[in-house]
């Protein structure tokens, strides 16, 4: 049965049995707990908390979901997925186990001709949670299992919650049995590889807290009603149905799969490796093109970094398969596209920006790899240069933060050059700056306040009523006071305080606007200062700020006020910024989207999409077009209108951006329209002037310009202005020549220093006479060991000693090793001549000796090797530990 029809004919039954069908939310979770949607009860969990009432006291859904944790198993199971979809019914107090257990059977074991399954009862078996005996005796009197095959398992497999504070319940699971080639009898407490799970069903009715993620946690009470859950996994039911392996196989994934094979010139099935390589290019590929589907756009942190290390563990793993670096990933998307557009159509609409997005993250990795190797091969060097053979953590995390190496790639090509890599450094790394990323999120957008707080302030305070499009003070009430994470009567003078009024003219953070800043007064009694407002749920504004004198109270009435100056120097950014937009479009193209912006005063910064980078030229040419637009003096006209018409009117969206069905329009003439909901100058000219200040790129595919506006912008002019004004002065040049007179002067500099290194390398070298003079027999050759004159580096001393060597000729084994120590590290050459290779004295043992000595290491080959130490008093240790050794060869 196709994977299609199988989702078909989940959502048929439970419709016939009166449930609602409710389409797929986006993959972006609403939930602040969250990043993407990991389960099909997510859209429901308010109408389980009880927080909102359910439009339908049923439904049913095919969710997708994105899971990650266990990312390390994708291919090597039989079962595990990074995106998969979630079939499931909910009941929101309809009912409860006495109905949910039975339908479940009904539709798996129904033949197929009549709209079921067709699953063999024979084949299945049930578990239920360790006390719930109701379960229990539901499956055996009411459904009929045989008790034998109905088992009872603990809390890490049936009782289910989110990992997180929320709704829970004990649950009861449908296995599947795979037969005897799979593993041993005895059900799923024996094997969960023979039994797998398909079918999840929970009995949500408790609520529970902080705790341990699976287990642990404490119960903190009843949900207001009785409510089910269930989730049953696509692609495993179509593994099971299409009696393959594994969900890599099945219908969908399996396209992608026999693609990657083909294109990579490998056979599925023939080697374990790479099936498992191929596998997971199957799995990713997918995951990839519906995270971009939902707007999701590769970046280092959250769901961007998400998609980008699945894009780049495929593209890393089609690399290892072909055995060449070519692009693959367009072809496979297109595979996977085709693949499910018939259960997700609007994917057809959306194929050249997921192929846009998907093939510019490949580019811009391809770019990475080769940047990243040139910065690995230095590292690598430097480690064997110092006679290391660990490549530093520090090192490693370089390559993983700046350049986007993962680690395993990092490891592998470590492991080619015979070095290890202290992976404990470089996790620490890695925790560390989590650490850090944590905290800044914690305290810039959700203060200390646990997200059901705010949820509680939304659902008793209400959504609170904008007025900042057109005032900058009002008269509100406070309807909710958060002190120190804990809803508060009061907040007194001093205390940082989270603040919830009924109306507002602050702007909240959001679409890259800064937040208002300003003070709420309460006549004659208190002063808060309000440094950020955010809106951690979607209606609710939160002023956070400091209590500078008296005391606020819930209920007060206050003067909000917020500071105007800064206000208008945020809107005189916004606005540049869509000039900016349209600019770029004209410039490069309708792909130049926007990709983020932050519009704080007199400050702008833009994100857009863009292989290249636009160049001096292009860049000016932006800049001219904005300023002469904004000189037009054109009214900033705003506008609600429905989605839809503000899209006929070819308005600019942001691609994955949500919108409601009635949006903000905001037009500067037909040179710009965009959606919008920030505050922005009633007409052009008050921008003044903006300055680009150049682009850069923030990661594959994304450029970045900023700008300065208005006064910023005059300022920063002046100061250029005054700084060519002293360099001209001090280079006695006109301004206009300075370009030619700074080129003359540096390369007039660079000539003298190379002649410098010239002089200082034909000084060492000329020492290379009497050096040879100085070799004396020790045992079978002649040795010279010595320090090299004063000056030397290691390129030198490679330079010196292979000449010596070619002094001391050939007509009987000769050996040189010379020393010196550069910036305080010994360094020491040693080159041998054919005769004394051939007597089986070989430089790459030889410098062993010596950095030994040294307290370092070091190796090449058996003509001329080199190594280093730590102890530059070891000096004539090591020498002679040289002429020793050749004396007893
Ligand atoms: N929420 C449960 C799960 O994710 C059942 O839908 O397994």
């Amino acid at each position: 049965m196709e994977t299609a029809e199988i989702a078909r004919r989940f959502l048929s039954f439970f419709e016939k049995n009166g449930h609602t069908v409710v389409p797929s939310a986006s993959l972006i979770a609403e939930d602040p707990t969250l990043l993407l949607v990991p389960a099909g009860m997510v859209p429901f969990k308010p109408y389980f908390l009880g927080q909102r009432t359910p439009p339908f006291e049923t439904a049913t859904s095919v969710q997708k979901c994105i899971r990650t944790k266990d990312i390390e198993e994708v291919g090597k199971t039989s079962r595990h997925a990074t995106f998969f979809q979630m079939l499931g019914n909910f009941s929101f107090g309809a009912y409860f186990k006495e109905q949910a257990i039975p339908l479940a059977w009904e539709l798996v074991t129904t033949p197929v001709a009549d709209g079921g399954f067709g699953i063999d009862p024979e084949r299945l078996w049930v578990t239920v949670y360790l006390d719930d005996d109701e379960a229990a005796a539901i499956w055996r009197d009411k459904v009929g299992v045989r008790p034998e095959r109905i088992q009872r398992m603990g809390m890490e497999e049936n009782y289910w919650s989110m990992g997180v504070p929320g709704p829970c319940g004990p649950c009861s699971e449908i296995f599947y049995d795979r037969g005897p080639e799979y593993g041993v009898e005895g059900g799923p407490e024996a094997d969960e590889n023979r039994y797998i799970e398909i079918w999840n069903l929970v009995f949500m009715q408790y609520e529970r807290g902080e705790g341990g993620d699976k287990s642990g946690f404490p119960i903190l009470g009843d949900l207001p009603k009785k409510n089910i859950d269930t989730g049953l996994g696509l692609e495993r039911l179509a593994a099971v149905l299409q009696g393959v392996d594994n969900i890599y196989e099945t219908d969908i994934i399996g396209r992608v799969l026999h693609r990657a094979a083909e294109l990579a010139g490998v056979r599925y099935g023939d080697d374990h490796g790479q099936d498992v390589l191929l596998r997971v290019v199957a799995d990713h590929v997918r995951s990839a093109v519906m995270l971009v589907g939902d707007g999701v756009k590769p970046g280092n942190e959250k769901a961007g970094y998400v998609l980008r290390r699945i894009l780049r563990r495929s593209i890393r793993n089609m690399r290892l398969l072909s055995g060449t670096d070519t692009a693959y990933m367009h072809d496979l998307t297109a595979v996977s596209i085709d693949a499910m557009k018939d259960i997700y159509p609007d994917l057809a609409d959306k194929a050249d920006v997921i192929h846009g997005v998907i093939d510019t993250e490949e580019a811009g990795f391809a770019d990475t790899l080769r940047s990243g190797t040139t910065l690995f091969t230095r590292a690598a060097e430097r480690t064997r240069h110092a006679g290391g053979t660990v490549f530093s953590g520090s090192d490693a995390f370089q390559l993983h933060d700046t350049y986007g190496f993962p680690i395993d790639l990092t490891l592998e090509m470590a492991a080619e050059q015979g070095l290890t890599v202290d992976e404990t450094a470089f996790r620490e790394l890695m925790q560390r700056q989590k650490d850090t990323a944590k905290a800044d999120a914690k305290a810039k957008k959700l203060g200390n306040a646990d997200v059901s707080l705010y949820a509680q302030l939304l659902e008793g305070a209400g959504a609170t009523d904008f007025l900042g499009y057109t005032d900058v003070l009002s008269e509100s009430a406070v309807r909710g006071i958060v002190v120190g994470g804990v809803s508060s009567p009061a907040a007194r003078e001093g205390e940082k305080v989270e603040i919830v009024l009924d109306r507002t003219p602050f702007y909240a953070e959001s679409g890259g606007q800064l937040a208002d800043t300003g003070t709420l007064t309460v006549e004659g009694r208190a002063v808060v200062d309000v440094e950020d407002v955010q809106k951690p749920l979607p209606g609710l504004f939160v002023h956070r700020g400091t209590v500078r004198a008296g005391e606020i109270a819930v209920d007060d009435t206050v003067h909000a006020a917020i500071d105007t100056g800064r206000r208008h120097a945020i809107e005189r950014s916004h606005s540049a910024t869509h000039l900016i937009h349209s600019a770029l479009r004209n410039a490069l193209g309708p792909s130049a989207g926007q990709a983020g912006s932050e519009n704080s005063p007199g400050r702008l910064r833009f994100d857009f999409t863009a292989d290249n980078a636009l160049g001096e030229s292009r860049l000016s040419e932006v800049e001219e077009e904005v300023n002469t637009v904004l000189s037009g003096d054109i009214a900033v006209r705003t506008e609600e209108k429905t989605l839809d018409e503000a899209l006929k009117m070819g308005a600019l969206a942001m691609f994955g951006e949500k919108y409601g069905d009635r949006v903000r329009v905001v037009e500067m003439s037909d040179y710009s329209v965009e959606l919008c909901g920030g505050t922005h100058v009633p007409s052009t000219a008050r921008l003044g002037i903006v300055k680009l200040l150049g682009e850069s790129s923030t990661g594959s595919g994304v450029r970045r310009v900023e700008a300065l506006v208005g006064v910023d912008a005059f300022r920063r002019l002046s100061k250029e202005s005054a700084l060519v004004g002293r360099i001209s002065e001090q280079l006695k040049s006109p301004r206009e020549e300075l370009p030619e007179r700074i080129d003359s002067v540096v390369s007039r500099l660079r000539a003298a220093e190379k002649e410098i290194e010239r002089l200082r390398a034909a000084q060492v070298l000329q020492a290379a006479g009497s050096i040879a003079e100085r070799a004396r027999r020790h045992g079978p050759a002649l040795v010279v060991a010595e320090q090299a004159p004063e000056g030397a580096g290691g390129d030198e001393l490679r330079a010196l000693a292979a000449d010596v060597r070619g002094r001391l000729g050939e007509a009987e084994p000769a050996v040189v090793a010379l020393t010196a120590v550069p910036k305080d590290r010994p360094v020491v050459v040693i080159a041998v001549n054919k005769a004394a290779q051939k007597a089986g004295i070989k430089a790459g043992d030889l410098v062993g000796v010596a950095a030994r000595a040294l307290g370092g290491g070091g190796g090449g080959k058996p003509d001329i090797a080199q190594g280093g130490g730590t102890d530059a008093s070891k000096v004539d240790e090591a020498l002679r530990a040289v002429e020793a050794r050749v004396a007893g060869a």
